[in-house]
């Protein structure tokens, strides 16, 4: 069992990563500024784990990456028994796509200084193992699927060049100085929530994202769907994805940061997706099988800067790790829809 630094761990898929680390017996200190999610999601993790309201094996931090301060703090908290942290996991950063084209040195900042800031402040600590969240926009619009690891490149908006930013200079610094253990892993599109309706995901505002957004037209928070295109070259026409369910990822960090501290060396970057692409329309109609509601749509046109399909290709998570997404679409579109029902209002209900 390990102590470790969640930074983002209140966020959408940190706090379902930090609640399978604490059921791992793991004691977690949690970074946050809560720009993008609320404490109530840190509470329900403690909950869920059946920890006391006060217990030392869950520690949240208020702050943010881009302070030293604030880091040393973190990378400086013990856990109960004195241990010092040994391994962190970074989701901390800023993810809307639109956001980034309009505000691009604002996620460079966060983004890229943050993770430069924290692995400076790992260094100052001792502590080299880290996991980063990366993203498959980095692949830009690959011709052949599932797309693999070593398929090229081509980040083509602020966000996805911000988090390549960060895979280079984390691979640079591995390169450059010996003891790092550093796992980049690559998400598709994490959905879904914990099957108990505690914890899931809050967007703020409008949400940019197809499941989000189909379970708030669900619950009448909006009257109806827009779908982004009906002539893309896909079968039916609409866009295709590789969605996963966020517990499933949340398991995936897990099983990387056993495989950085057992193996003492860095892992190859990592897709993590379930190998299978689905439609719009496909995951619009298995929603409404799984949840018995209607969800009104109307066609629009394409969405600026979308692509017709990303399907990553699984393998090499499975060789390496040994994992695989276990939970399908009916679980993916019921566990949303049992958290996005039980609370509305996301955290703020
Ligand atoms: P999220 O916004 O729910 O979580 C990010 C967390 O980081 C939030 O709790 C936010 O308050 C916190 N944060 C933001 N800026 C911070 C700062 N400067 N200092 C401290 N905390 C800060 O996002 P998520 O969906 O949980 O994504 C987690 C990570 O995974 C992100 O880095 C994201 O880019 C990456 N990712 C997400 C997806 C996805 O579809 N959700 C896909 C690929 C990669
Ligand atoms: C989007 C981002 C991507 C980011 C990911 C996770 C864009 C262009 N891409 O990915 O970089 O990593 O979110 O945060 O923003 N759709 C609709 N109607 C909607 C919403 C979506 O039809 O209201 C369609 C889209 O056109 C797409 C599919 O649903 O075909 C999935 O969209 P979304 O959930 O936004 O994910 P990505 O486009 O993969």
């Amino acid at each position: 069992m390990a102590h470790l630094l969640i930074t983002g761990g209140a966020g959408f898929i940190g706090s379902h990563t930090a609640l399978v680390l604490l059921q791992g017996g793991h004691s977690l200190v949690v970074l946050d500024n809560f720009s993008n999610s609320s404490p109530e999601a840190l509470r329900r993790v403690a909950e869920l784990a059946g920890l006391d309201h006060d217990s030392a094996r869950l520690q949240v931090i208020a702050g943010d990456i881009r302070s030293p301060a604030d880091l040393d703090r973190a990378l400086g908290a013990a856990a109960p028994g004195g241990e010092r942290v040994a391994g962190v996991i970074h989701f901390a950063g800023l993810k809307a796509v639109g956001e980034s084209v309009q505000q691009p040195l604002r996620y460079w900042d966060v983004n890229v200084n943050g993770s430069r800031l924290l692995v400076e402040a790992m260094q100052r600590h001792g502590c080299r193992t880290l996991v980063f969240s990366s993203t498959s926009t980095v692949y830009g619009e690959p011709q052949r699927f599932p797309i693999s690891e070593t398929c090229a490149t081509d980040p083509r908006h602020p966000y996805a060049q911000t988090k390549l930013a960060v895979e280079w200079m984390l691979q640079a610094l591995e390169t450059s100085e010996t003891g790092w253990c550093i796992g980049r892993l690559r998400y598709f599109n994490p959905v879904g929530a914990h099957p108990s309706g505690r914890i899931g995901e809050n967007p703020l505002g409008v949400p940019n994202n197809l499941f989000p957004f189909i379970t708030q037209v669900a619950s009448g928070q909006r009257p109806l769907l827009r779908i982004f295109g009906d002539d893309w070259p896909t079968p039916d026409g609409t866009g295709i994805r590789d969605y996963l369910h966020v517990m499933d990822l949340a398991e995936a960090h897990g099983l990387a940061l056993d495989w950085l501290m057992q193996h003492q060396r860095s892992l190859p970057v990592l897709n993590l997706g379930t190998g299978r692409g689905l439609s719009v329309l496909e995951v619009v109609q298995a929603f409404e099988t799984a949840t018995g509601r209607t969800i009104p749509r109307e066609l629009v046109g394409r969405r600026h800067g979308d692509v017709a399909r990303l399907e990553g290709c699984p393998r090499l998570a499975a060789s390496t790790l040994g994992w695989r997404a276990s939970r399908n679409l009916e679980q993916m579109c019921r566990d949303g829809w049992t958290w996005q029902n039980a609370n509305p209002r996301g955290y703020g209900g």
